[in-house]
């Protein structure tokens, strides 16, 4: 039994669709935290059980059968470190053969205040014993491409990212990658550093922005609290707002970059590119 977290997510609904390519339905459990929301995933056969990482006492029972998990971190930024030790204790209980965790690029140097929580989740899978893999995500075109429509309304991305080099892949990338090690065997121990096969800076993606709109879209660079600033202005939470111009500025020291092409490998296949996860935020 193959078992995801956060399973009504963006990326964990993408990672059940690419098990279910190879792994049939009822071996498939989606975890999540409300039931309804997974009415959807329910209707493909896959099993349903509530699973929230605030609240132990639902993982035994979620966990009771589960051979290989793989846990998606929580994306409530402040309580990860907490909510992810529990999932990973009640792994041990369930005696949970392979855990696989999506952690951040280069969680162990990373200067992203993000990587913190990410540092501690990997140190408790060290001190657990229990095999395990470290998907370590890099950045998901999607956050960008989210803001594409915007970006051609206002003629400009805003950041402060500088000119440094960004290898994202697009989110369908990174799920086929936990797919690929929950369903093949040899990924225990291991540590993947997935980004995408290509990198761009944030005034090459204005380029391809205008260059596919037809519209004028130019980068802005703002120093990090004018970006932070900016993004509150438009209605995010501090905590967001601080947590992305803080990316932002470890991504003008390359903490977003990678050359290393372990993504593309994984999957079996290049990673998409930008400008096709631009292409598809332009048709909606
Ligand atoms: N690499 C990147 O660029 C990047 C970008 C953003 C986030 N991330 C990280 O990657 C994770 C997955 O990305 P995503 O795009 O799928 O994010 P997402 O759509 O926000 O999904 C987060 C998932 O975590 C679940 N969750 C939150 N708190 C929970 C709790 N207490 N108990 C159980 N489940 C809980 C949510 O449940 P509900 O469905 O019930 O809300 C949701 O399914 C994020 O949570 C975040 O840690 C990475």
């Amino acid at each position: 039994m193959i078992a995801v977290t956060g399973a009504t997510g963006q990326l964990g609904r993408l990672v059940i669709d690419a098990l279910l390519n190879s792994v049939a339905p009822t071996h498939v459990i989606a975890l999540v935290r409300d039931p309804l929301k997974a009415q959807d995933l329910a209707a493909k056969g896959v099993i349903v059980r509530r699973a929230d990482y605030s609240e132990p006492q639902t993982l035994d029972a979620a966990l009771a059968g589960v051979s290989k998990l793989l846990l998606i971190s929580s994306n409530e930024i402040g309580q990860r470190s907490a909510q992810h030790r529990a999932v990973i204790q009640a792994a041990k209980t369930a005696g949970v053969q392979l855990l696989a965790y999506t952690s951040v690029l280069r969680a162990d140097t990373s200067p992203l205040s993000l990587a913190l929580e990410h540092r501690d989740t990997e140190q408790a899978l060290a001190e657990s014993g229990l095999d395990h893999v470290l998907l370590r995500n890099g950045w998901y075109h999607e956050n960008y491409t989210a803001s594409v429509p915007a970006a051609v309304e206002h003629g400009a991305i805003l950041g402060s990212a500088g000119e440094g080099r960004i290898a994202s892949a697009s989110r369908a990338d990174y799920a086929d990658a936990a797919a690929v090690v929950l369903t093949q065997d040899g990924h225990a121990g291991k540590v993947y550093e997935l980004a995408g096969d290509d990198s761009y800076s944030l005034t090459e993606l204005a380029a391809e922005v205008a260059e596919q709109s037809g519209r004028p879209v130019v980068y802005s660079d703002l120093p990090e609290q004018q970006y932070k600033a900016a993004l509150i202005g438009i209605g995010l939470p501090d905590v967001f707002a601080a947590l992305l111009s803080d990316s932002d500025t470890g991504a003008a020291k390359g903490a977003l970059f990678d050359d290393s092409r372990q993504l593309s490998r994984l999957i079996g296949r290049a990673t998409t590119p930008i400008a096709v996860s631009v292409a598809q935020a332009l048709k909606h």
